[in-house]
């Protein structure tokens, strides 16, 4: 691999406005969980219990990107990327989740803020990844009513500290996926199930994207403020309509659920009816408080699913049915490979009256790397990042509006449930010695972005 890879593909072809950038998350590369004060947080906890994590990974060093920061920011500049976004730890800034601030997190996140901003990189914060302070889940966490509060005041805090150098604000990431995982299922921190945990979660959250966005529209006025929610094309299995029906719930489920009521919609009960169930947690008032006019939606799209209608499956009547058993090329997390998904959801996404403008805010893949002579060979990546640009193209020749494209990740890391067995950086880490080296995928983008 001497050359990069040619291809046709170029930043230009997209518009000068157009955002590129690449996305991480505070828990899946910073390590040192007790270090400088920092409180544990429920990913913590989650991953120093047996069995939680394949292969037994944890998270206590990650990328070490606490104390390597620095040079990983030298290599953002070097790939010629322009936009870094990445998490908050809660718990390093507020130890017990509520006031009295640990200094030294508001310290370290400065000096991340300023090394982007001298390097000619804008930061972009996203203010929830998933890293819920752990005195805060013994209180209930997301299940208990007084999160909106909690959230509200630790928002407070950051606005504050970061708001006059930081602009871009995104203030929760992937709703669906850490409620569904973390509260229903039990496979995610906190490790929850059951349907009473997942709507109250549900509710909880919703209410705290838009108290967290309002608070950051009234400190900062100028900022450019979004939240991020994961979405998927949804296909029938078959036409029969038990299978199209299915497919609507599914569809309802994991692309409209958490995104109506942000934007004024209400919950969309009539299409789930195991969602009316909700009305036993929303008090007066709540209806006003559920949207807010957001400046950008982050939509992190991966993969398809193909459903069946199934009447094993509760609440949902419906079942997912796996790469693996359709026989089509998926990547190491077991997702379909299937590029025309991401138009196929800018143009959901983009008939909402309501969103003003759609950044990709996630999409990457996890394949595994081959090294040779110091080299990192990836080229699955790097097809999997050209075929998901060419669909933006498409989208965009055909008039859907998207305005940027973030991929995830920069460095390989840890991958939740999943440990490090699911490699997705532009740039390979040797979790040994903590190497970096730039993959072929890197090198491409960087050509690419140049
Ligand atoms: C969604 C999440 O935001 C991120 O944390 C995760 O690592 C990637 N997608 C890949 O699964």
């Amino acid at each position: 691999m001497n050359k990069v890879e040619t291809s046709f593909l170029h930043k230009n072809q997209f518009g000068e406005d157009f955002l590129w950038g690449v996305s991480t998350a505070a828990f899946q590369i910073e390590g040192a969980p007790d270090s400088d004060g920092k409180g544990r947080s429920i990913w913590d906890v989650f991953t120093s219990q047996k069995g939680k994590i394949k292969s037994g990974h944890h998270a206590l060093t990650a990328c070490d990107f606490y104390n390597s920061y620095q040079s990983d920011i030298d290599l953002i500049r070097d790939l010629n990327i322009p936009n870094f976004r990445f998490s908050i730890s809660w718990p390093r800034i507020m130890p017990t989740g509520v006031l009295p601030v640990n200094e030294a997190g508001i310290v370290y996140y400065n000096k991340i803020i300023d090394s982007l901003l001298s390097a000619g990189i804008e930061p972009w914060i996203t203010l929830y990844h998933w890293d819920l302070p752990h005195e805060l889940e013994i209180k209930g966490g997301w299940t208990n009513r007084e999160s909106v509060n909690w959230f509200s005041a630790y928002v407070e805090v950051c606005v504050q500290n970061f708001g006059d150098r930081v602009k871009n604000w995104m203030v929760i990431n992937e709703p669906s996926v850490f409620i569904g995982a973390g509260y229903f299922l039990g496979i995610h921190a906190p490790g929850k199930k059951g349907i009473t945990n997942y709507l109250k979660a549900m509710h909880h959250v919703t209410l705290a994207t838009t108290a967290g966005a309002k608070i950051i529209r009234n400190h900062i006025p100028d900022a450019h403020i979004g939240t991020t929610f994961s979405c998927t094309h949804i296909e029938p299995a078959t036409q029969s309509s038990k299978d199209v029906e299915a497919a609507k719930r599914v569809d309802t489920l994991l692309n409209r659920t958490f995104i109506e009521p942000i934007l004024g919609l209400g919950y969309p009960q009539a299409d789930l009816p195991v969602l009316k169930k909700l009305n036993a947690y929303i008090v007066e008032d709540d209806l006003n408080n559920l949207s807010f006019d957001f400046d950008f939606i982050g939509l992190q799209c991966y993969t398809r699913e193909v459903v069946k209608s199934s009447l094993l499956i509760p609440y949902i009547g419906a079942e997912l049915i796996s790469a693996e058993k359709r026989n089509v090329i998926s990547t190491d997390m077991g997702w379909e490979v299937y590029p025309p998904a991401l138009y196929e959801v800018l143009k959901k996404f983009n008939a909402y009256k309501g969103i003003k403008k759609i950044i990709i805010t996630e999409n990457g893949a996890a394949f595994p790397d081959t090294l040779k002579n110091g080299k990192v060979y990836d080229i699955k990546r790097t097809h999997y990042i050209q075929d998901h640009l060419e669909q933006i193209l498409k989208a965009k020749k055909d008039g859907l509006n998207v305005d940027g494209y973030f991929v995830w990740t920069l460095t390989d890391n840890f991958e939740w449930a999943e440990g490090y067995n699911a490699r997705f950086g532009l740039i390979h880490v040797d979790f040994d010695t903590q190497q970096r080296t730039i993959k072929h995928s890197g090198l491409w983008f960087k050509d690419f972005l140049s």
